[in-house]
């Protein structure tokens, strides 16, 4: 019987990994990998046969004792062999060697049935909406003003992150603010207050990623999400909405519909697993 190692991954991995997540008809792209890489490079793991890249899994651990685990994936010829087993338990053990006493991550249909194997419960739906961005009229009333967000402001939101969502992604902001193709936006309800709301829309193989979004009001979320149709019409996006929020008012007003749903799992069970009222969308299934 074969045994098989998982091995943490390197920059050489980068295209057997895009590889595995292409197959798997997933939206990241290469620069998604390397931002894994770089912000956790402990965290990515996978599993080569014969010099080939046939499995992965990604920890990456926000400050205090919450790690997220995502990009589980195995080649499709190598399923039904126990990796997707090996590569996720080697992402858990991981997780808590780095720290995390609580893990979250989101289920697809597919990986479902071993986490729940593993003791993850269910928190919430995730649901994956996608369009082609228009801004069609009725559009909810907006509030306040939008504007691209600068260096001088990136504290304030990240200080608005940690309140919204409970945990510091200030590492996955800070990287995302830094990179050239990611655009950024926030929200003020007034000209001198100080940013009460962001966007970021990042690159994707088939869609933008729109998201995280957080804002302290719903006008706010529409605010900005007006804004960003309004400046990239035409553009295909994906966002990720949390534990069923009702967002459709909002996103169909855009061009979008619902294309997929995951479930948010987490083990020990949190209600509020990178979520909160002022989460309007999430940072995508390998973020959280
Ligand atoms: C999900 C995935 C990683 C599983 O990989 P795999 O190598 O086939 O999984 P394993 O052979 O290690 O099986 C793990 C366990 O889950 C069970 N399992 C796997 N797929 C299953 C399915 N579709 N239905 C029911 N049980 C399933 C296996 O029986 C096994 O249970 P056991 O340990 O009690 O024997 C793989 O199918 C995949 O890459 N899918 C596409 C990407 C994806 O959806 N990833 C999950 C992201 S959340």
């Amino acid at each position: 019987m074969t045994t098989y190692k998982t091995d943490v991954l390197n920059e050489a991995d980068l295209g057997g990994a895009l590889r595995l997540s292409m197959e798997a008809g997933w939206n990241q792209t290469c620069e998604d990998w390397r931002r894994l890489l770089d912000l956790s490079p402990q965290g990515c793991l996978g599993v080569r046969v014969e010099g080939s890249l046939v499995a992965t899994a990604s920890v990456m651990v926000y400050g205090g004792d919450l790690a997220w685990v995502g990009m589980v994936l195995v080649d499709e010829s190598f399923r039904g062999r126990g990796l997707g087993k090996l590569v996720f338990l080697s992402a858990l053990k991981r997780a808590h060697v780095m720290g995390a006493r609580i893990i979250g991550l989101d289920a697809t249909e597919m990986g479902r049935p071993m986490y729940l194997k593993e003791g993850f419960r269910d928190v919430g739906l995730i649901e994956r909406w996608t369009g082609r961005l228009a801004v069609t009229e009725p559009f909810p009333r907006c509030e306040g003003t939008v504007s691209s967000l600068t260096g001088d402001e990136l504290e304030s939101v990240l200080l608005l992150d940690r309140q919204a969502c409970g945990c510091d992604r200030s590492q996955l902001l800070r990287r995302l603010f830094a990179e050239p193709e990611v655009r950024a936006w926030i929200w003020r309800k007034a000209d001198d207050e100080s940013p009460q709301g962001f966007a970021f829309v990042r690159p994707g193989r088939e869609f933008k990623h729109l998201g995280p979004v957080v804002a302290t009001g719903k006008a706010g979320f529409d605010g900005l999400l007006h804004h960003i149709g309004r400046t990239l019409p035409g553009t295909p996006v994906l966002a990720d909405v949390l534990h069923g929020q009702e967002l459709g008012s909002s996103l169909k007003p855009l061009g979008m519909n619902v294309q997929r749903q995951l479930i948010r799992k987490a083990q020990p069970w949190r209600p509020d697993l990178l979520a909160g009222p002022q989460v309007w969308l999430g940072a995508g299934f390998e973020w959280g």
